[in-house]
């Protein structure tokens, strides 16, 4: 069923984010007959003249990110601009004029999606006036989408909450991580809670360690103002690695509503063994990578890219374990690792299951494989699960065999469909799939011990070639508690 009418107040309306995945999203819950006719967007930002441009820069964007075929005319009537200065009240003054106006004009019902696309210092400005002028006030629903980076820390995180907070409620606030709307992410419960031969073996019984791999091939790109600041820690691990972590590893919700989801995630977090400060090479590697050669191509050392400190202290890569300490999880080691500069685009989780407990088929040195199953995120989606089965013909030797179920897989990467889920269930209400306070706040925490020590000791980068799987001391991360990282093809 469609969502209900609403108006779509975006500010960064000329930015990347708006450019590559949420015109194209919206306009495919259009097309597909998600998004009531009663709808508009508003579109603010510095750089555009009028509506007329705007509406062209939309058309632009789908022809060249989405798939529309069609005449865009009518889709595109519905966009407005407005030129906006966000630390300006006559400017939110304005704004509200126009927001009213297109409130009667669509029949919207007071129905307000804010949807912060835009530099992340201005966040807590925009909310601020978003009330203070008047915005907020409405007699429909009022929500607040909001981009990454939420804070720096947990310090600035709480600040910026503070201000969000002081004119949205908790369960007025939609914070993105756009993992949580990849579809085999959004499978993992899925795939734990409704199959009777994985949720009785998902304990410390049964299943040895997990291990997720996000690998990127790209660099910095043209981010570098923010991601010297910020880091593989703060721009994969504090979240969408984190989340991951947290929907392997919860408890089955009693409910599958929004408050149940949460709470058990939330308590996945609050369960992740602490670590002294001295402890920290135990449980986590930096990496940042040095020149090296992606697809054919040589590519610079990552301190050798425009806008990055020449002496960048700052880590591409990140590899880690958890330590989950709860009765499911105790002993259990969750790796992760994730980075720019690596050899290939792809994200994997595997679970590997114990040996069992007697190998009768042991012979000539070989042991037996243990069982994996394999979460394929991206590039492929789907699910592979590793068997033994006996060799056929003479003898009883086994040979490992794999399961596979493949999605039909949406090509690209990060792709708007993930946009088009978190944004259909933002217009409905639905908030599951977004990341809740508590949830920012203790992964923050975690996440600044790392930072705090490591900003506090020049690590000796770069310590991996670009085009490579990352530094060694991830390898041994893991060979000393006797386990290898699964190859990801
Ligand atoms: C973003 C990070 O959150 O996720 C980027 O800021 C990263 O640095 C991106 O490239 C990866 O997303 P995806 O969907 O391509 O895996």
């Amino acid at each position: 069923t469609e969502a209900p009418a609403s108006l779509i107040l975006l500010f960064g309306a000329t930015g990347d984010l708006a450019k590559r995945k949420l015109y194209p999203s919206i306009y495919n819950l259009y097309k597909k007959g998600l998004l009531s006719d009663r709808f508009a967007v508003v579109g603010v930002a510095r750089r555009l003249k009028d509506d007329d441009d705007f509406r062209n820069w939309v058309k632009e964007s789908i022809d060249t990110f989405g798939n529309s075929s069609e005449d865009l005319t009518e889709f595109i009537s519905h966009f407005y601009y407005q030129s906006h200065d966000v630390t300006d009240s006559e400017s939110y003054r304005e704004l509200k004029n126009l927001v009213d106006c297109l409130d009667t004009t669509y029949h919207l019902d007071g129905n307000r999606i804010f949807y912060l696309a835009m530099s992340p210092e201005f966040f807590g400005t925009v909310a601020e006036h978003l009330k203070e002028d008047g915005l907020t006030d409405t007699k429909g629903f009022k929500r607040l989408v909001i981009e990454k980076p939420f804070g720096h820390d947990l310090p600035s995180a709480i600040n910026l909450n503070k201000r969000i907070r002081s004119a949205f409620k908790e369960n007025e606030v939609y914070r993105i991580d756009h993992y949580l709307g990849k579809e085999m992410v959004q499978n993992i419960e899925v795939i734990r809670f409704s199959n009777a031969i994985f949720e009785p073996l998902w304990n410390n019984r049964y299943i040895s360690n997990i291990q997720i791999t996000s690998s990127e091939t790209l660099g910095v790109e043209e981010r570098a103002r923010y991601y010297d600041k910020n880091g593989a820690l703060r721009d994969m691990l504090q979240n969408h690695m984190m989340q991951i972590v947290s929907l392997l590893a919860m408890e089955p919700p009693i409910k599958l509503t929004t408050d149940e989801i949460r709470s058990e995630k939330v308590r996945v977090l609050r369960a992740l063994r602490p670590f002294k400060n001295e402890e920290i090479d135990q449980y986590f590697v930096r990496g940042q990578y040095g020149e090296g050669t992606i697809n054919n191509e040589t590519v610079p050392a990552y301190r050798n890219e425009p806008n990055v400190d020449p002496e960048s202290n700052t880590e591409t890569y990140v590899a880690g374990k958890f330590m989950i300490d709860n009765f499911r999880w105790a002993g259990v080691p969750f790796y992760i690792r994730t980075g720019k500069r690596m050899d290939k685009k792809s994200t994997k989780i595997v679970v590997q299951f114990k040996d069992i407990p007697m190998n009768l088929y042991y012979k000539n040195g070989s042991s037996l494989n243990p069982n994996l199953l394999v979460i394929h995120i991206q590039p492929e989606e789907g699910i592979t699960l590793h068997l033994n089965v006996k060799k056929t013909g003479q003898g009883m030797e086994t040979n490992p065999v794999k399961l596979n179920f493949s999605n039909k897989s949406i090509d690209g990467m990060n792709t708007p469909e993930a946009y088009e889920k978190l944004l259909f269930d933002c217009l409905r209400g639905d908030a599951t799939n977004f990341t809740h306070w508590d949830e920012v706040a203790l992964s923050w925490r975690f996440v600044d011990q790392i930072s705090e020590v490591w900003a506090n000791q020049k690590a000796p980068f770069p310590n991996y070639a670009a085009g490579t799987m990352g530094p060694k001391a991830a390898d041994e991360l893991l060979e000393k508690d006797g386990f290898f990282w699964w190859p990801v093809a």
